[in-house]
């Protein structure tokens, strides 16, 4: 485990690009327990930077890893705007295919190669960059401005939701804003008009009390790992269809309208081909990839383990396989019912001679922006502003929960107005982050703050 350095800097003198490295050096891996004294540390380096910034700032206890939340000056009459963000990142496995370690930020070709560099680090050090500087140079700013700031967000938000039903008041704004979505192409500005859901589930099937010598017991006694791979392969029909009964009844139909305007975006299917890395792309038939990530759902293996995986071969009959799954949800899926349902179908699935065990994950709802509020074209004057072209709008494949928690407990809408690039390599190897769009980012963040402290 690495060392909680104290980290002490002066914000004066430091560049935007040094506290970009500052802030990319501490290893903020919120899944890991271990990493604990790095978050915090994180968290105290964030908290730092803000109140010399010129916020009233505190690392604020979560019951799990700490928020920070920070507020300008109050500027009556203004509208009050939160800006949401995390600190915390992935894991940086597998760490043997960075070209340069994963905590020790690198440019090659202009881009900040890091874990965190674009998710999210980069994108929100430019908001509170952004701000900081404008309130230096106008003394105030044009908007009441919030800032939260979670160490939770790539473990489901655990912890977020009752901390904003605890200090809802607070909290109170009229429009939140995240960086935390992609961008259609390297400096093309993208507001993003809806987020899947998740539900997360892991299938422990186990089988013998212990391993068993495979010629001995094999042929006798089921193989969990058998029995496993055999449920998981009934996940999908035959046309990438999720087979799971009832899993689509709540999935609206496809709009033509909107198959329509997905086609005109200047993303294509070769493109995300390109980006993925894969020999062709796969999924649900009848439906361009943009609309298999933005439109569908989907059952996705995200990890899969049983017996023997050293160097040569182990005659074994494994005692335990499991696999952790997730579905992403399209507006109208609840992840409870999904949950139930696929409990229900893999349970009529299981063979003789083995039990399962489902232990349930986080899950978060889908999210839809309306598009007809005024802060969403306030959001767009600045998209177009910043990058001097007309904004793409678009149906991203990820999630942030968080944003379905702030629309029930807060009541306001957010603006989703990410920076990644299609080559990001956000959760991979050799993630990064453009400089350009670290100092877009910047100027975004100003013309978002008076564009909406000032023409709503
Ligand atoms: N920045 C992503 C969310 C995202 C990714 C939005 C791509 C749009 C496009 C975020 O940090 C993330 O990875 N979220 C998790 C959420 C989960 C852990 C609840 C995700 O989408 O897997
Ligand atoms: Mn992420």
């Amino acid at each position: 485990m690495q060392p909680t350095t104290e980290r002490s800097f002066s914000f004066s003198s430091a560049s935007d690009l040094d506290l970009l490295f500052d802030f990319l050096r501490f290893r903020s891996v919120s899944t890991n327990p271990e990493y604990g004294p790095q978050m915090r540390a994180c968290a105290e380096w964030l908290r730092e930077l803000l109140s010399q910034g010129g916020f009233a700032a505190e690392v604020a206890e979560t019951g799990g890893h700490p928020a920070v939340m920070a507020r300008g000056p109050e500027v009556p009459g203004r509208p009050t705007m939160l800006i949401y963000g995390h600190y915390d990142v992935q894991p940086e496995d597998p760490v043997e295919q960075w070209t340069s370690p994963p905590f020790e930020p690198t440019v090659r070709n202009r881009r900040v190669f890091a874990r965190g560099a674009t998710d999210n680090k980069g994108q929100i050090l430019a908001h509170v960059l952004g701000a900081i500087h404008l309130l230096r140079s106008e003394g105030t700013l044009p908007v009441n401005l919030i800032f939260l700031i979670e160490g939770e967000e790539e473990v489901g938000s655990t912890n977020l939701d009752d901390f904003i039903r605890a200090r809802r008041n607070e909290l109170r704004c009229d429009v939140i804003a995240i960086s935390d979505t992609g961008m259609v192409a390297e400096n093309y500005p993208t507001l993003t008009q809806s987020l899947r859901g998740i539900a997360t589930m892991e299938v422990i099937v186990r089988g013998p009390g212990t391993d068993l010598h495979s010629g001995i017991f094999g042929g006798a006694v089921a193989n969990p790992a058998a029995a496993l791979v055999f449920m998981l392969s009934r996940l999908h029909d035959n046309h990438g269809r999720v087979a799971v009964p009832g899993f689509y009844d709540d999935v609206l139909p496809p709009d033509p309208v909107e198959r329509a305007t997905l086609a005109r975006l200047p993303m294509t299917d070769a493109d995300i081909l390109r980006e993925s890395g894969a020999p062709a792309l796969a999924g649900e038939a009848g439906f361009t990839a943009l609309e298999q990530v933005g439109l569908r759902p989907t059952a996705e293996i995200n990890g899969l383990t049983s017996g023997y995986q050293g160097a040569g071969s182990k005659t074994v009959l494994p005692a335990v396989a499991s696999a952790k799954l997730s579905f992403r949800l399209v507006p109208k899926q609840k992840p409870d019912r999904v949950l139930n349902l696929v409990e229900i179908y893999l349970q009529n699935l299981l063979p003789r001679g083995v039990e399962m065990e489902i232990v349930r994950g986080h899950g978060g709802l889908p999210y839809v922006v309306d598009l007809r509020s005024p802060w969403c074209a306030a959001a767009l004057r600045a998209l177009e502003q910043t990058f001097g072209r007309e904004p793409a709008l678009v149906r991203e494949g990820g999630s942030i929960p968080i944003v379905q928690t702030f629309h029930e407990l807060l009541g306001s809408e957010t603006l989703l107005l990410g920076l990644a690039a299609p080559d990001c390599h956000a959760h991979g190897p050799n993630e990064n982050f453009p400089l350009e769009s670290f100092e877009a980012g910047i100027r975004l963040n100003q013309a978002l703050l008076k564009e909406v402290g000032t023409n709503y």
